[in-house]
């Protein structure tokens, strides 16, 4: 198994060019279930995650070619069952996405029911109460949710209990395909859901208010093949910035959104990082300076995204103040806390509130990651700390970021992957 051997203490510095979004690729690669054409999708992060969900696609019988310039075309026409096993869900909670898409053009599916996960249970009990009001037939049995429909789905008036971005994609995927019209209530606003109504409209679809938090879809009665892209990582496009900043450097995030980070960019400004902003461009500039700590909690896009929770407590442990961190979308997501305090970080939790005081310094250390974010803060954390970190469970970086430490050396960091024959 891998892990990452970094030698903190240099200040990054440089241009970065970003990654197409994980979280966007995961619904765009399985919405061509909806249609017997070819689709083919540009933009798509070479990523373990994205490698699952074709896996997936390919053990339903569906043809998924990989191009060399990061397109991915998928024909589903060849498709020859509507299953989802549980070895490939169970090391990807998003595989569930294939549910909604399944039943509204094939009209049955099974799909392991995803089990929880290290930052909390993450039930689906939203994915399946939207498709059960639009009449689909629902039975839990043995680990695996079977779902059936006699005809097509009916558009219905669904309101969420929580905002969901599965959820969301879900019933959106299944909707457009409906009969009549399904109206969305509650429903998530961030960039991916936008990203993916955008294709299903160039596909053919009808939907109003995708951005919003309440969707329109006029269901039709067939898709059409189209072309569309990924939009940039701003997760990925966050997590540099965030690097940049705890080593004082400057790093220019290229081919990113500065729409979709307002929030992290507002919050990196207050920690005072002097940001510069272009079409498709971020530049983050410390002039050398240590960032200053900042209070924050997670809550749906618009708010602060649970994805940057753990990169922007690297930050605070090694800025000047006591920072304040609640975290409202998981239960369990400070995995990293005791990590980055035995790297010498003052992290203390009480509940889901986590409080942050500054440190002068952090020390390298053995640490091992236990989700994909947390892992990238163990990372941002490492690139500042004096002497060797050695980050443990490599896979998890591996699931999100694409070829990290070319990118970071390439930033002037000192990263190397390294065997755990020679790292015990
Ligand atoms: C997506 C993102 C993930 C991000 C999260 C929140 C992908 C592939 N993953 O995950 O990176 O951290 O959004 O922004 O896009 N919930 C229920 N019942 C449901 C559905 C959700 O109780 O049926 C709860 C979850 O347990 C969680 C909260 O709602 O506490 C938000 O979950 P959700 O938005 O659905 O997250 P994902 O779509 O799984």
């Amino acid at each position: 198994m891998d892990k990452l051997l970094i030698t903190g203490g240099r200040v990054l510095s440089g241009d970065v060019r970003i990654s197409g979004a994980k979280n966007a690729a995961l619904p765009l690669l399985v919405a061509p279930l909806l249609v017997d054409a070819e689709v083919i999708i540009g933009n798509v992060p070479r990523l373990q995650d994205v490698s699952t969900i074709l896996k997936v696609l390919g053990h339903m019988g569906v043809s998924v070619t990989i191009r060399d310039n990061g397109s991915v075309s998928i024909d589903a026409s060849t498709m020859t069952n509507a299953e989802a096993p549980y070895e490939l869900v169970r090391t990807m909670r998003a595989s569930i996405l294939v549910l909604g898409p399944l039943l509204a053009r094939h009209g049955e599916a099974v799909v392991s029911l995803p089990g929880g996960c290290a930052i909390g249970s993450r039930p689906v009990d939203q994915h399946l109460k939207g498709l059960e009001a639009m009449g689909a037939e629902i039975r839990v049995e043995n680990g695996y949710v079977h779902a059936k429909v006699n005809g097509r789905l009916k558009g219905a008036r669904l309101v969420f209990d929580m905002v969901t971005v599965g959820g969301t994609e879900n019933i959106l995927m299944a909707a457009t395909l409906a009969e009549g019209t399904t109206i969305i209530e509650n429903a998530a606003r961030e960039p991916e859901i936008i990203n993916l109504a955008e294709m299903l409209q160039a596909m053919g679809a009808q939907i109003e208010g995708a951005g919003t938090d309440t969707i329109v879809v006029h269901g039709v009665q067939a898709l059409h093949g189209c072309r569309h892209d990924v939009i940039p990582d701003r997760i990925e496009t966050g997590s540099y910035l965030c690097a940049g900043a705890v080593t004082g450097g400057r790093v220019k995030t290229l081919a990113a959104d500065p729409h979709q980070l307002d929030v992290v960019l507002l919050k990196l400004q207050e920690a005072g990082a002097h940001i510069n902003t272009g079409p498709d461009w971020i530049e983050l500039d410390m002039r050398g300076q240590r960032p200053k700590a900042v209070s924050f909690r997670t809550a749906p896009h618009p708010g602060f995204p649970t994805d940057m929770q753990a990169q922007f407590m690297a930050v605070n442990a090694l800025a000047t103040g006591t920072g304040t961190i609640s975290e409202t979308i998981f239960e369990n997501r400070f995995m990293h806390v005791p990590e980055l305090n035995r790297m010498g970080a003052d992290i203390h939790v009480d509940g889901h509130t986590a409080f942050v005081t500054g440190v002068n310094s952090l020390q390298g250390a053995p640490v091992m990651a236990t989700d994909l974010r947390a892992s990238m803060s163990l990372v941002i954390a490492a690139l500042a700390a004096n002497g060797d970190t050695l980050i443990d469970r490599l896979y998890h970086v591996d699931r999100g970021y694409e070829r990290l430490e070319e990118k970071l050396t390439g930033l002037g960091a000192n990263v190397r992957r390294v065997s755990s024959r020679d790292y015990p």
